[in-house]
């Protein structure tokens, strides 16, 4: 007979494992480090020019950063630094070399699909670095209680105060104080104040806006991340819920991120887990733009199916289950995106059945779906060995042709996911020139 206490002990056996993992693949003081980049890659991948234009320029110019040289190597290798200072000061043929950025606030995007294991948290982890390289401040969100993605970028203990659900708990009591305020006087208020809620979400409530946003390897990607606990505390919502009837829930994320400077960031990325929740749901109401990944099989054509319906009736109940609500708070409803695009995800381009799907969901959602798959790689598993990307990943570690073909994938999904993003960014602009 095995009860909890069994289950304890394989949790705790399997968490000394991973520490032992993080010491092997991050660093010796077991702290993920981002590694430094070499000319070639800067030339061919990020600036586009030939590597002897891009040395010449260096030569010219010794107060440009110089990046350094490895030991019995001959190549200089940059720091992400290095690389965005080079964006400020280089120019070649006149073309400038940084990224056209969104005018307005940044631009949210929601990375979503109920079924599981379809490749949401290798993209969002993906589109983030990418991003970071072609010279975006981003920051990503994990909503999933899994971590995936938070301890991909090398965060490991995190509370669940510092995750989603506390920004939930946080806009709880802001918004219970909101409304009472609203009332002359405040014992005609059938609401709760924030004094009058648990001892824990006051002290939640306590947090500034900054304190949920926590520092990666990467100078340019910050991380709001998850916890194995924030799948526990999120029943708590639905007894929070219970507790203020007038508290718009699923427009706490999109509130948090309103307060946010708006040239703090130019992209936002939310990696969400496989299921409908209290979290999830705040995901898509904060969201701008829903990209959907799916892997080529039947199963995942059929559950991604399900999955836009799911989230098509979950939101239409709400737009029309909290109007009220929601007017009171300023949302406007029904939910709007400026984008839902479906990522193909794990494709080999040899399958013929892999063909035939992609073809399926063609014909099926037509313009919808991304012109470019992401392939089935062997670099992701090699990579993800090491709680890696392909970008973070250092190419001598791996066949230079495995890791090129899967950089190169996985760079033409995100020049598309750049066009989607800068159009969200040009649409979210003008509405806000317009006073929409
Ligand atoms: N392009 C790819 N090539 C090879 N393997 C991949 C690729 N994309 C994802 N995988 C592998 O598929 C598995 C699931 O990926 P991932 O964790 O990103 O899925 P997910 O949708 O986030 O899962 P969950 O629903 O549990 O959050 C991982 O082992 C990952 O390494
Ligand atoms: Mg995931």
């Amino acid at each position: 007979m095995r009860d909890h206490t069994h289950l304890q002990s394989m949790n705790e056996r399997s968490l000394a494992q991973q520490a032992a993992v993080r010491k092997a693949t991050f660093s010796p003081s077991e702290v993920k480090e981002l590694r430094p980049f070499s000319i070639w890659e800067i030339s061919q991948f990020m600036f586009e020019v030939p590597a002897d234009t891009l040395r010449k320029k260096l030569s010219e110019d010794p107060s440009l950063p110089q990046g350094s040289v490895e030991e019995d190597g001959r190549q200089r290798w940059f720091s992400l630094d290095e690389i965005n200072e080079l964006r400020r000061r280089l120019k070649f043929r006149g073309k400038k070399l940084l990224p056209e950025r969104p005018k307005g606030r940044a631009v949210r995007v929601a990375v979503s699909n109920f079924k599981g294991g379809v490749g949401k948290s290798v993209v969002a982890h993906h589109l983030a670095n990418a991003a970071a390289l072609d010279g975006y401040r981003v920051l990503v969100i994990d909503f999933d209680p899994q971590a995936t993605l938070t301890h991909s970028m090398g965060l490991v203990e995190v509370k669940e105060a510092d995750t989603v659900w506390g920004i939930m708990c946080r806009d709880l009591c802001r918004e219970a104080d909101r409304i009472m305020a609203g009332y002359d006087d405040p014992t005609d208020c059938p609401y709760p104040s924030s004094d009058e809620l648990p001892d824990d979400v006051r002290a939640i409530g306590e947090q500034r806006v900054q304190d949920f946003i926590q520092k990666t390897a990467w100078p340019t990607i910050d991380i709001i991340p998850s916890c194995a606990n924030a799948a526990f505390v999120e029943f708590a919502s639905a007894q929070y819920r219970s507790l203020h009837k007038a508290w718009s829930f699923f427009g706490c994320v999109a509130r948090y991120l309103d307060e946010l400077p708006r040239d703090q960031y130019d992209l936002i990325l939310f990696d969400c887990p496989p299921a409908i929740g209290y979290q999830s749901l705040n995901a898509a109401f904060a969201a701008d733009i829903l990209y959907i990944p799916s892997g080529p099989g039947y199963w995942e054509y059929d559950s991604t199916t399900s999955f836009v319906g799911q989230l098509g009736d979950a939101i239409e109940d709400i737009s029309e289950g909290f109007k009220g609500v929601a007017a009171d708070a300023g949302i406007s409803l029904p939910k709007t995106f400026l984008d839902i695009r479906l990522l193909m995800t794990r494709f080999e381009p040899s399958n013929p059945l892999h063909i035939a799907m992609l073809d399926a969901f063609k014909n099926v959602f037509g313009s919808d779906v991304c012109a470019n798959a992401i392939e089935m790689t062997r670099a992701v598993e090699q990579s993800g060995r090491f709680q890696m990307s392909v970008y973070e990943q250092d190419y001598r570690q791996m066949t230079r042709d495995t890791w090129k073909r899967a950089r190169q994938s996985f760079d033409r999904a995100y020049e598309e996911f750049k066009a989607t993003f800068l159009r969200a960014a040009g649409e979210i602009h003008s509405q806000k020139e317009a006073g929409q």
